[in-house]
């Protein structure tokens, strides 16, 4: 089963995300490829028609639907049907992974004009800034009836998006919920992200020890996760609990807990997902002592967490971390010493920032 993975804005963190998804899964990764931001993927078996909705990091997903050579290709092209539409005026778009572009944008303007389709090319227009600096781009309009996709360079991968990330609801969910604390709150992106990296299933329980007004909560709720939040905070127990009643989920599937995790006492829980306090909100760069002392709170925080519950939690911990700007440079917590304190293994670490942020995050994932 052979699919193109279209990845936003952070693409190892992305990646990092689709591997975590299918091996909790246990939907065999057989070859995977990556070119810019297109991750094809051979799996074993076949994904959900909305196995979009359950990624916080892909833009589109497409199916392969013709492969080879570029002469085999064009070949097996020629037996599938490309439009399903209706009305013989088509809006078409094709998303490039490969050096063979020039190929398929001629075979498909034959193949149209044969099929006597009024059929126009429109180009990706919209640029994004990857993490890594580089650009992609990605349809701006959204008059366009098919895209398809070219990928490969000696053996070429031809398809069509079949799943699109619908922005539109997860924002609109995330605007209308009761409480809100912009500064404060992860987006549901990053939170999907998160519970994703941990691996944790259906029916099986994620603690979040700073839940705060819930986030990610809501996102493993919404994938039939339960849950549970802590927080020192009253307040942020309140805002969680007033925006999981709105959402209207069982209540026997969530535990809000208004606490101190350092000390919290709990029973047997799966993984662990969360955003701990990342330190100040800065306008201006700190200076280097500054940053230093806020990592070193951080570490300290982030130890005594996670001793706390190290015996009730057999899966992932994924937590994100203060990454501070100063100067040019950007720094983080010593992972290492964090590991060698609580005796976990690192599995990933994952820079997620905007080029002038000042505190950014660091993503880690780690496991026993
Ligand atoms: C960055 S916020 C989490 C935001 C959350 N992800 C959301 O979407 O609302 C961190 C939270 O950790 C809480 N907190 C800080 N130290 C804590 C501790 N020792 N135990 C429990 N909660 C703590 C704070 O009250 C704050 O609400």
């Amino acid at each position: 089963m052979k699919y193109l993975f279209i990845l936003g804005r952070n693409i190892e963190l992305s990646k990092a995300e689709v591997f975590s998804y299918f091996e909790k899964l246990g939907n065999r990764i057989l070859k995977y490829e990556l070119e810019k931001n297109g991750l094809f993927l051979d799996l074993e078996n076949p994904i959900k028609e909305n196995e979009i909705d359950f990624l916080g990091g892909v833009i589109s997903i497409g199916k392969v639907i013709a492969s080879g050579t570029e002469e085999e290709l064009l070949k097996n092209i020629d037996k599938e049907e490309l439009y399903f539409g209706t009305e013989n005026k088509l809006n078409y778009t094709i998303w490039n992974f490969s050096k063979s572009l020039e190929v398929i944008r001629d075979y498909l303007k034959e193949r149209f004009k044969k099929e006597k389709l009024k059929a126009t090319l429109k180009h990706l227009t919209r640029e994004i800034k990857l993490q890594e600096g580089k650009r992609a781009n990605v349809p701006s309009s959204k008059l366009i009836n098919e895209e398809y996709f070219i990928f490969g360079n000696k053996e070429l991968y031809f398809g069509k998006i079949f799943q699109t990330c619908n922005y539109e609801i997860i924002e609109e969910r995330d605007m209308n919920k009761p409480v809100r604390r912009a500064s404060l709150a992860i987006s549901p992106r990053l939170a999907k992200i998160m519970i994703n990296l941990s691996k944790v299933k259906e029916d099986e329980i994620l603690l979040d020890p700073f839940c705060g007004i819930g986030t990610i909560l809501s996102e493993a709720l919404l994938q039939k996760i339960k849950v549970m939040g802590i927080d020192k905070d009253e307040k942020a127990i309140i805002g969680a609990r007033q925006n999981l009643e709105w959402s209207k989920f069982d209540k026997k599937d969530y535990q809000l807990i208004n606490s101190n995790s350092t000390k919290t006492q709990i029973d047997y829980v799966y993984a662990i997902a969360t955003e701990p306090d990342l330190g100040e909100i800065l306008k201006k760069i700190p200076t280097k002592n500054k940053a230093k002392e806020t990592l070193q709170k951080f570490e300290d925080l982030i130890v005594n967490v996670l001793n706390n519950f190290r015996e009730k939690i057999s899966g992932r911990v994924v937590f994100t971390s203060p990454n501070i700007r100063i100067g040019k440079k950007r720094i983080h917590p010593e992972i290492e010493k964090i590991l060698k304190k609580t005796d976990y293994k690192l599995i990933y670490e994952l820079p997620e920032f905007r080029e002038n942020q000042i505190v950014g995050r660091m993503i880690y994932v780690l496991e026993r």
